[in-house]
């Protein structure tokens, strides 16, 4: 009898498939239930402390970020400081030994990332943040899956906000410039309608145009009521559009204040703003 690995142009290496049809499932760090936590900002992650696996070291070390409706929350820090793991961290990426995320009233610290989707977090990351092969459209449909109603009506919200990207609908989305690309990552998150907007470096790479563009653009989405979280490179001028920020230092707080604040701290202008 001829099996189908033996049809030319099959890859007739067994271990492609999975003869039982079951396998070991592996639970990321959470896979828990969310519990009501009445009170405190919009979105928490308090005094966060945990790395990439249960047994290896603390990345962060009871830090603490948070960001409330209507505001803008800006994580700035120099490289390695733990930004993107104190994203990864409110996301659900995270071992967590102590700490602990609310969000809209609910602790969610022991949910999985993809049920904080549905509670409403819309995370765009800072690598691998779109489907390059896909078009933009498709993009965006893809953002939009976790929902079951109509979509277009977000979908058409998101080419009002950039218009570029419906000149563009159809081409892959791997085609398209740094800056265009950060819009479809962003416009992706925007399809989940979230309830808060997780932003890491969206301006990473881009011209110093583009990036006032999209500051521009995120303020937008912010005056819309959305509250927006985002680790940024470009402190200063990030920190001009925040109301509130964070310096993170070795996966600690070093500074927090209001972005206006954080400008005049002649300890964070000598450190992290270069004077
Ligand atoms: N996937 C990972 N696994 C293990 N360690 C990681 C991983 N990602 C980052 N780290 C480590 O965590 C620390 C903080 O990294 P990161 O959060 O990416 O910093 P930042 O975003 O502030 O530049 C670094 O020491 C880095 O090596
Ligand atoms: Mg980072």
């Amino acid at each position: 009898m001829s099996k189908p690995f033996d049809a030319p142009g099959y890859n007739r290496d067994g271990s492609i498939v999975n003869p039982e049809g079951r396998g070991e499932f592996t639970p990321g760090p959470q896979h828990g239930k969310a519990r009501p936590a009445p009170g405190g900002p919009f979105l928490i992650g308090e005094a966060m402390t945990g790395g990439y696996s249960k047994s290896g070291p603390d990345i962060l070390t009871g830090c603490t970020i948070a960001v409330d409706k209507g505001e803008i929350a800006v994580i700035v820090g120099p490289n390695g400081a733990g930004k993107s793991t104190a994203m990864r961290a409110l996301f659900g990426m995270l071992y967590l030994s102590s700490g602990a995320v609310r969000l809209d009233g609910e602790d969610i610290t022991d949910l999985a990332p993809q049920a904080r989707v549905i509670k409403g977090m819309g995370f765009v990351p800072q690598t691998h943040n779109i489907f390059t092969s896909l078009t933009v459209e498709e993009n965006l449909e893809m953002g939009g899956f976790i929902r079951k109603d109509d979509i277009t009506e977000t979908m058409q919200q998101v080419y009002d906000l950039f218009p570029i990207l419906k000149e563009k609908r159809t081409q892959a989305a791997g085609e398209l410039s740094g800056g265009q690309r950060q819009q479809v990552a962003v416009g992706r998150a925007l399809m989940t309608r979230p309830k808060v907007l997780m932003l890491d470096e969206p301006t990473a790479g881009v011209s110093p145009i583009v990036m006032d563009e999209l500051f521009d653009r995120i303020i937008d989405v912010a005056r819309t009521g959305l509250p927006v979280l985002m680790v940024e490179q470009n402190a200063r001028q990030a920190l001009e559009i925040a109301d509130k920020g964070y310096v993170l230092v070795q996966g600690a707080n070093a500074h927090t204040g209001t972005g206006k604040e954080l400008l005049a701290d002649p300890d964070v202008r000598a450190s992290f703003l270069g004077g």
